[in-house]
């Protein structure tokens, strides 16, 4: 937190959420949580488990959200989200959503929620579930609520989640409007770059495309997993020069390779003069020696599951002293209390 000239704290807020449907991956670690470690420097920073919006998809199945709550709090830890700064808690914890939910959704219109084109999408992707109810129509005021239950400043978000921003500015307003300014705020998004990093087949790295490497990933599967990569088709033989730009490998090599290193192997791609097996033994060097620390981590967390919950306990109960004051408010406005 940055000191104002007047001598208090600037807390401006971030609110950040991810939903626990599995493993985390390096599109994760690049999109998300590199951010979010950056970010608590300069912000209040709430990170919370969407274990709610989880449901949303996940219903049929709800195993897989218990299970990765808990290693995905460990991964958010290993990478360095660090308690003692960032309100790290559980959507499910706080019972405040549920009611701020269920109050926003008096006043927003169906149409809205409709005409959002990231629920126009997800229903068309996925039609193997059951996408057709009422709480995943709903998704976005639950956001809403998670947003402006702590004051939001600012929600770091990818593209794809900018409309459900704007519902959830759209939302302030009517709110403001008919019960009165100054109780909710509006929020601003960092808009965070997609990783610019494919998966294994050079499609978008995603977990139910089977092409993801994870955080967690251990050495010998990263291993097997970097050498069977896609690089560039004009290399048949060790000696046809090849094009970075082409190439589903370099992009890793971008983020884990230092710069030096990337001017080498770039022209040694281009005369043909550094092979694709050498060009991933170099990223694999690199992925381990970047995150041999985060497993270690990760495996202490994984074994020692009383320190989560203690974290989430903790963060908890901030995010509920701090949802309580909300609820009050808002309560007080909508002649609930
Ligand atoms: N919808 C977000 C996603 O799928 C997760 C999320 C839920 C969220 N509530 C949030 C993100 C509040 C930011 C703020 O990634």
């Amino acid at each position: 937190m940055k000191g104002r000239k007047d001598g208090t704290m600037d807390t401006r807020r971030i609110v950040s959420g991810i939903r626990p449907t599995g493993e985390l991956h390096l599109g994760h670690y690049l999109g998300v949580l590199k951010n979010w470690v950056e970010l608590q420097s300069d912000y209040q920073c709430f990170y919370f488990v969407a274990d709610w919006h989880a449901l949303t998809s996940e219903y049929k199945d709800p195993e897989v959200i218990a299970q990765s709550t808990r290693d995905m709090v460990g991964t958010w830890l290993a990478v360095g989200i660090d308690p003692s700064r960032s309100v790290v808690f559980r959507q499910s914890d706080i019972k405040e959503h549920a009611e701020l939910f269920t109050l926003l959704s008096m006043i927003t219109p169906v149409a809205w929620l409709e005409r959002n084109p990231t629920y126009k999408e997800m229903r068309e992707e996925l039609k193997d579930k059951d996408l057709g109810t009422f709480g995943f129509l709903g998704y976005p005021v639950l956001q809403a609520a998670d947003i402006v239950m702590y004051h939001a400043d600012r929600v770091p978000i990818g593209q794809d989640q900018l409309p459900h921003l704007e519902l959830t500015r759209e939302i302030v307003r009517r709110f403001s409007f008919l019960y009165g300014g100054g109780i909710l705020k509006e929020p601003k998004e960092i808009l965070t770059e997609a990783p610019k990093v494919p998966g294994l087949d050079g499609r978008k790295m995603s977990k139910s495309y089977g092409n993801a490497i994870f955080i967690a990933e251990d050495e010998k599967s990263l291993e097997s997993k970097v050498m069977q990569m896609l690089t560039d088709i004009k290399r048949m033989r060790r000696n046809d020069p090849g094009e970075p730009d082409d190439c589903n490998l370099y992009p890793f090599h971008e983020h884990f390779t230092d710069e030096k290193e990337r001017e080498r192997i770039t022209a040694g791609c281009r005369d043909a003069s550094w092979g694709c097996v050498e060009c991933k033994r170099l990223l694999v060097n690199n992925l381990i020696a970047r995150f041999s620390p985060v497993w270690e981590k990760i495996a202490y967390y994984r074994s020692n599951t009383a320190i989560v919950d203690e974290v989430l306990a903790q963060g908890g109960a901030r995010a509920r002293a701090e949802a309580a004051r909300t609820m009050e408010r808002v309560r007080a406005a909508m002649k609930i209390s």
